[in-house]
C-alpha cells in the first residue's frame, strides 16, 4: 500500500499552500508545499553562490546549485503535519518568502537538474511517511510529472487581478489601484516563465479538476476539495 496524494497546482498566489494546508489538516494529512524547496535552493544560491548568477545569461551551472543543495544541505523535514524548509539546518519558511527569492526562484526551476533533485526529495519525503494518512502536495507540476497517479488532482486559478489583491493583502500591504497593477504585473510575469519553460511547464493535467476561484473564500475553496477528496478517498 503507498501513501495517498493529493496533487494542488496552479498559479503564483491562487491558493495552493492555504488551500492544501488547510486540506489535509481537516484530512489528518500531512501538506508539503514543493515550491518551498525551490524557494529553499533558490535562497542557499543567492547566498552561496554569488550575486552574479542572477543576471539573465550568466545563470549559475545547474550542477553547481545541485552540489550545494547536497552539501549545505537544503531540505524537507517533517514538523507536525507539514513538511518545512531546512537550510544548513535552519528554519528557512519565512526567509524563502522575500522579494530577492520571489523574483529569481523562476530561474533556478526551469533548471532541469534542479527539478530531478527537487523531484527525487518530494518522492523521498512522501515514500518515508507512515502509511495511513496521506500527504496533499502543492506546485506547479505535481499533477503532470511528479505524482501523476494521484487520483486527486486539482488546478486553481484566479484573475490576475484577484491574486495580486489576494498577495497584497496577505503580505499587509495597502491594496491600491497602482500596487494591484504592479503585483498583478510582476505575477503574471512569473507564471510566463513557469508556463513557457521545456521542462515540466505548469499546466493541469488532462485529469485534473479545474476550479477558478476568482469569486470564493478560502475556506469555500477548501470545502470543495475536501469534498471531492472525501468522494476520492473513501473511509
Ligand atoms: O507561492 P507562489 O505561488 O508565489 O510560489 P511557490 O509555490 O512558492 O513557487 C515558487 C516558484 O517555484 C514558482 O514560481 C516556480 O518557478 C517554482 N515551482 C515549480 O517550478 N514547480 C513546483 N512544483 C513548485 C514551484
Ligand atoms: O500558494 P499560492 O501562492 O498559490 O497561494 P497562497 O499563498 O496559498 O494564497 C495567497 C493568499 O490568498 C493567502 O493569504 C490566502 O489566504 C488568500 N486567499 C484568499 O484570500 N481567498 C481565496 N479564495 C484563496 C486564497
Amino acid at each position: 500500500m503507498t501513501v495517498r496524494v493529493i496533487a494542488i497546482d496552479g498559479p503564483a498566489a491562487s491558493g495552493k499552500s492555504s488551500t492544501a494546508g488547510q486540506v489535509a489538516e481537516r484530512l489528518g494529512w500531512a501538506h508539503l508545499d514543493s515550491g518551498a524547496l525551490y524557494r529553499a535552493l533558490t535562497l542557499a544560491a543567492l547566498d552561496n553562490l554569488g550575486e552574479g548568477g542572477r543576471r539573465k545569461g550568466e545563470e549559475w551551472p545547474a550542477q553547481q546549485v545541485v552540489d550545494l543543495a547536497g552539501r549545505l544541505p537544503v531540505r524537507l523535514v517533517l514538523a507536525g503535519n507539514s513538511f518545512r524548509p531546512e537550510v544548513a539546518g535552519a528554519d528557512v519558511e519565512q526567509a524563502i518568502r522575500g522579494e530577492r527569492v520571489t523574483r529569481f526562484v523562476s530561474v533556478v526551476a526551469a533548471m532541469p537538474e534542479v527539478r530531478t533533485w527537487v523531484n527525487t526529495q518530494q518522492r523521498r519525503a512522501v515514500g518515508g511517511m507512515e502509511v495511513g494518512g496521506g500527504v496533499v502536495v502543492d506546485g506547479r507540476d505535481i499533477g503532470t510529472i511528479v505524482f501523476p497517479e494521484a487520483p486527486l488532482k486539482v488546478f486553481l486559478t484566479a484573475t490576475p487581478h484577484e491574486r495580486a489583491r489576494r498577495r497584497l493583502f496577505q503580505r499587509g500591504q495597502a491594496v491600491d489601484v497602482e500596487l494591484v497593477r504592479r503585483e498583478s504585473q510582476a505575477l503574471e510575469a512569473r507564471d510566463a516563465a513557469d508556463s513557457n519553460r521545456r521542462v515540466a511547464p505548469l499546466k493541469p493535467a488532462q485529469d485534473a479538476v479545474l476550479l477558478d476561484t476568482t469569486a470564493l473564500t478560502l475556506e469555500e475553496q477548501v470545502t470543495r476539495v475536501v469534498e471531492l477528496a472525501r468522494a476520492r478517498f473513501p473511509g
